[in-house]
């Protein structure tokens, strides 16, 4: 196959930031996604509906002329979230999810959740109106390994909320292990899993063999290659539970080149040449759309996009900038370690 067109794609989980970092990712999305989940992790978190209102409409402000996308916002659960707060943003359509990040696990994620029963009250009205919650699946408990973190949470946390709020409508997001697939292949039709774009490229040896790599370092960090390959498997199967939630996460080189990296990986600007490649490999190519488009769109009840984007074989390897410029430093743009032959068609 030499082109493959495409209905217009959906991340389902980014992040966007704001501000100077705002300005500059913002199109690198909006050029090939038509809408996007956008995570309220911001310095303050995104918690009420009005902060998620106003943070709308500072995207919707940063968005370059002539370029069309739809921000779907997020709000960040926290252990005094108002569940008519949250009830009302979802009624408006304001608000298409909610995320909850253990308190500690990653980025910004201090005014987390560490105490789940003062939560399930939100959870209870949120399974009501079938409005999704985003999860961030991974335990802080500093006894677990990071890389068991994942398993030890759907085990110790994921399961049993799901269990004491029947009906609730759960995104596990970037799975990253053989044990999230599994869960999510299990869950029935209220359990999604989300998929990363690095995470079907990358395992624990390229971040840490032969020197460390920190524009590979991200949350949850990649695992072993057994991992990798059933990631690859659940993305390419066409089972619809699967989607494409980039978690492209941007941070400034300083920041990332330290000796206490933050974690997150820059995928906006080449996710779709990237997975044409992934799926290609797989000889799945009839599936990305499925897996970009259409999957999610459906979990999150939303009707597909109209638009349509195509991509074609390029006899040269593609090209990507190395870096993109923002008002807050320089952005590492994800390098796969490998030639694409894939690129957008403009
Ligand atoms: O790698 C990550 N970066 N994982 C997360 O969960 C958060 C994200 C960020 O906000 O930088
Ligand atoms: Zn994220």
């Amino acid at each position: 196959m030499t082109s493959i067109t495409l209905r217009r794609p959906d991340d389902m989980h980014l992040h966007l930031r704001d501000g100077a970092m705002l300005e500059a990712v913002l199109p690198e999305s909006a050029r090939h996604f038509a809408r996007a989940i956008v995570m309220p992790n911001l310095v303050p978190p995104v918690v009420t509906a009005a902060q998620a209102a106003a943070y709308r409409d500072r995207i919707l402000a940063a968005l370059p002329e002539g370029m069309a996308f739809e921000p779907l916002m997020t709000l960040y659960l926290t252990e005094t979230t108002d569940p008519e707060d949250v009830a009302a943003a979802a009624a408006g359509g304001l608000v298409r999810a909610v995320k909850l990040y253990p308190a500690g696990a990653t980025t910004n994620s201090q005014s987390g959740v560490r105490d789940f029963d003062r939560v399930c009250g939100v959870l209870e009205r949120m399974a009501a109106i079938g409005l999704p919650l985003c999860v961030h699946g991974e335990v802080t408990d500093p006894a677990v390994d990071i890389f068991d973190r994942e398993a030890v949470f759907i085990d110790r946390v994921l399961d049993p909320v799901r269990r004491a709020t029947p009906g609730l409508r759960v995104v596990l997001e970037h799975v990253t292990t053989a044990e999230g697939v599994a869960y999510v292949q299990e869950g029935g039709d209220t359990l999604a899993g989300t998929i990363t774009t690095h995470h079907l490229i990358l395992n624990r040896n390229h971040i840490l063999a032969g020197g460390i790599r920190p524009h590979d370092y991200c949350l949850p960090v990649a695992k072993r290659e057994t991992h990798r390959l059933a990631l690859r498997a659940a993305a390419v199967s066409g089972d619809p539970r699967f989607f494409l939630g980039t978690d492209s996460a941007p941070h400034p080189d300083p920041l990332k080149e330290h000796a206490c990296g933050c974690a997150g990986c820059f995928t906006a600007t080449n996710t779709m040449a990237l997975l044409a490649h992934v799926f290609e490999e797989e000889g799945a190519l009839g599936r990305l759309e499925g897996f970009t488009s259409l999957n999610g769109a459906a979990f999150y009840r939303l009707a597909p996009n109209e638009g349509r984007i195509a991509l074609e074989r390029t006899g040269e390897p593609a090209r990507w900038p190395e870096k993109i410029t923002t008002g807050a430093g320089p952005v590492t743009v994800f390098n796969p370690g490998f030639p694409v032959y894939w690129q957008v068609k403009d």
